[in-house]
């Protein structure tokens, strides 16, 4: 496996193994790896015959006053995680590398991002769409792997590679959960045993709606409202609790499939988002 640091050695190797007849697959990610980040790369191994896995924290989609500096990193054990689960590449920019400092083109979606994690965190997506249309062109895969953990992201990505022509294919991959139902995310870190203990509340929360739908349920501010009370009843300082139109992120008052149920919470320091899709 190797290491690169530029944009333009990141595009020799892709074209390479392109003219060697080699598909590329491409996992973005900003480090601090897990299971659900894994995943993701054995997706991607089964998808193509080249991995390359992206790790930059990448400023622009973190607001003024976020955690962009205390997100947690750690290099030596996300190289070592790749390395063992065969990826091929690891393409680890600096900061100055994937920035100019007098940048001035970003890429906004404008459909999909006013909702949801959108209005919290109003640079994000534009930060994010950037980011991602920057690393496809560094490292020009085939496909791009995402997971359904963000899935406003999905949405965004795909709908900026479409609109934008970029030849590349975003699959999407299942969220992957601790044993006990808690979505894995880098940001965990942040939670102390209490605060993990109580944002149980999160899945707790999302699958009883998930069986109120199922039994015939369709009234949508009941269920939102059943869900608020839990994750209030948690100790949960609630973000938004939303039901919406799993192709659009429409807001849905009577719920039909396909349904995105999408929800962020904050539980002591961290900010954690999960979501339950009904297709
Ligand atoms: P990051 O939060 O590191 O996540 C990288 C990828 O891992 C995303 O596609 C995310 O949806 C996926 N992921 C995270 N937790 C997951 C889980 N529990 N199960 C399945 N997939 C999971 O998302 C980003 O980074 C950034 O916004 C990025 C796309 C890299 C652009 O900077």
């Amino acid at each position: 496996m190797i290491i690169i640091k530029t944009v333009k050695e990141a595009q020799e190797f892709s074209r390479g193994q392109r003219r060697s007849g080699r598909k590329v697959a491409l996992v973005p990610t900003m480090g601090f790896l897990h299971e659900g980040h894994m995943s993701l790369v054995d997706k991607a191994k089964r998808l193509a015959d080249c991995v390359v896995v992206s790790i930059f924290v990448n400023p622009t989609q973190f607001g003024p006053n976020e955690d962009l500096a205390a997100y947690p990193r750690d290099f030596d054990r996300d190289r070592a995680l790749c390395e063992a689960r065969g990826a091929d590449a690891i393409f680890y920019p600096e900061t100055s590398e994937m920035y100019f400092s007098d940048a001035s083109t970003f890429v906004v979606e404008e459909a999909l991002t006013g909702t949801l994690c959108g209005k919290s965190r109003p640079v994000h997506f534009r930060g994010v769409a950037t980011v991602v249309a920057k690393l496809f062109n560094a490292t020009l895969p085939d496909f791009a792997v995402f997971g359904q953990k963000d899935a406003q992201q999905v949405l965004v990505i795909k709908k900026m590679a479409r609109d934008l022509c970029f030849p590349v294919e975003v699959v999407v991959c299942p969220i992957v959960r601790e044993v006990d139902g808690l979505a894995l995310s880098s940001r965990n870190k942040y939670l102390s045993p209490s605060d993990r203990r109580d944002a149980l509340a999160i899945n707790r929360s999302l699958r009883s709606a998930a069986a109120a739908f199922e039994a015939g349920e369709t009234d949508a501010a009941k269920v939102r409202g059943s869900i608020v009370a839990e994750l209030q009843a948690a100790g949960g300082e609630v973000d938004y609790v939303e039901t919406v139109d799993a192709r659009d992120l429409k807001p849905l008052e009577l719920l039909a499939r396909p349904l995105l149920v999408a929800v962020a919470v904050k539980f002591g320091p961290a900010r954690l988002i999960d979501n339950l899709l009904m297709e």
